[in-house]
């Protein structure tokens, strides 16, 4: 199994949606019995919540089932227990990295942006303070991050078994 975890602050906005996405994208391409994905916060304050309803909203437009997610906040043993962990914005890398603080596993962690093609900023901008079209923007975002570590994950998986057909 290669597992992924998205982390952002809340995890109630962004995260969910891009392990929504990629859960998504995933089961699309045969290959949910393979690889898990899920999401964080690194802060607390929505333990336990459901996603943010604009979040559902954009998800199920695209046809991406969300609802079912609830939040959770990170810890030390996420870095153990997860292949690759990508960051939503700086902020949110910047935190993983301070949990880390003995810094071996600071390489699992990567930014969500550096998979979006031609992005002009480093962060997927917090759509919480804002109106519904946010959200839109954030999606977006997730989808083309998305297909992108689909393709990176394909060639992990092939890394990790080179005989298996893929
Ligand atoms: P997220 O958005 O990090 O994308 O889930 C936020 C959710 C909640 C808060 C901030 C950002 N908050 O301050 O409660």
């Amino acid at each position: 199994m290669y597992r992924v975890l998205f982390v952002c602050l809340g995890n109630i906005c962004r995260s969910p949606l891009a392990d929504g996405v990629l859960a998504h994208k995933l089961s699309l391409a045969g290959l949910a019995g393979q690889v898990a994905v899920d999401s964080c916060g690194t802060g607390g304050y929505h333990v336990g919540a459901p996603p943010h309803c604009e979040s559902i909203r954009v998800a199920e437009q695209h046809g991406v089932p969300l609802a079912h997610l609830r939040a959770r906040q990170v810890t030390i043993g996420d870095f153990e227990a997860f292949d690759l962990i990508v960051a939503m914005d700086r902020q949110n890398h910047q935190d993983l990295l301070a949990l880390d603080a003995s810094g071996r596993l600071h390489s699992r962690v990567s930014l969500f942006m550096s998979y979006v093609p031609d992005a002009a900023d480093q962060d997927v901008p917090d759509p919480y303070f804002g109106g519904s079209e946010g959200f839109d923007d954030v999606y977006a975002l997730v989808d083309a991050g998305c297909d992108t570590l689909l393709a990176e994950i394909r060639q992990r998986l092939a890394d990790r078994n080179p005989s298996a057909p893929h």
